[in-house]
């Protein structure tokens, strides 16, 4: 979604004041707790417009500090990285439009730069959301289908604490829809497919942190509790319009011909995904 290193544009409140953009937060952003008043406003702009003058000097001041008091976590990192962060209220304005796709359980979103998460756990709720419209009656296919939602978000990232926060943040969503403890299966199965969905690497050379090349899950439900999984490489993928471009060289080659699965796996159930999971789950 966002490209990597895009102008600083965003920002939030946090207690105790006006920070400076400058200083630090310890621990990172996340930290940061929001007062009441100050919360970023979601999707409502329009009513915030239209709201009377004391509102609209709260979303006024509210503006302005989001603005202005970027959710940095160090000037050094905006400089180093393009690291800025999307304010709530703007991703929710930028998924909408893509609504219908946000609201599709598998649909696939990959962010490649996607910090620690602030689209992709937006995606995440919004995909949840219908599987509780679809399959709140049954809790082997809400469980099911939670998963796979869970299993059609990608994301990449430069830096160890962000994609780590990513992973996290991610978990904690889908954990608590679901009401899971650390120990059960789906909890685990979960934390193993954000491992692998989450890829902690460069987006620009498409090589993870140890330079190996960037490989995406596909994964599928095929009903009865059982997931279906192949690899592919996000180099081969990213030319893959290129290669079926009209006019191109190989125009005439179907897309399978040149995209194989790096890696094909039998199907897997809960059980399964859960014991692949790494030991120390946070
Ligand atoms: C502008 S921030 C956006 C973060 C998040 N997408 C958001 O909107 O809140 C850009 C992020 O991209 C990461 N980044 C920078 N260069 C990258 C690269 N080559 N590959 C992957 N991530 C990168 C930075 O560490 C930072 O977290």
């Amino acid at each position: 979604m966002a490209p990597p290193c895009p102008k600083p544009h965003a920002s939030q409140p946090v207690a105790g004041g006006c920070p400076s953009a400058e200083a630090p937060r310890e621990g990172g952003r996340s930290t940061a707790t929001t007062p009441p008043e100050t919360n970023p406003p979601k999707t409502n702009w329009p009513n915030h417009l239209n709201a009377s003058p004391s509102n609209f000097v709260s979303f006024a001041a509210t503006f302005w500090y989001q603005t202005r008091v970027s959710l940095v976590k160090s000037k050094q990192r905006v400089a180093d990285h393009g690291e800025v962060f999307t304010p709530a209220w703007m991703v929710e304005a930028m998924l909408d439009l893509v609504k219908g796709e946000t609201e599709r359980i598998d649909s696939r979103f990959l962010e490649s730069a996607c910090g620690d998460g602030n689209f992709l756990t937006q995606i995440l709720r919004r995909k949840l959301a219908a599987v509780e419209l679809k399959y709140a009656r049954s809790d082997f296919e809400r469980q099911h289908y939670a998963l796979l939602a869970l299993m059609c978000i990608y994301g990449i990232e430069l830096l160890p604490d962000n994609i780590a926060e990513c992973r996290v943040n991610l978990l904690e969503i889908f954990a608590e829809y679901l009401n899971l403890a650390p120990a059960d299966d789906l909890y685990r199965a979960s934390f193993f497919v954000l491992s692998q969905n989450l890829v902690h690497g460069d987006a620009l050379t498409m090589r993870t942190h140890d330079a190996l090349p960037i490989t995406f899950a596909e994964w599928g439900y095929l009903g009865k509790g059982r997931f279906q999984r192949r690899d592919f490489r996000y180099d081969n993928l990213t030319q893959s319009s290129a290669f079926s471009a009209e006019g191109s060289l190989f125009a005439h080659l179907g897309k399978h011909e040149i995209f194989q699965p790096a890696k094909t796996y039998p199907p897997m159930t809960l059980g399964e995904l859960s014991a692949l999971a790494p030991e120390i789950i946070p």
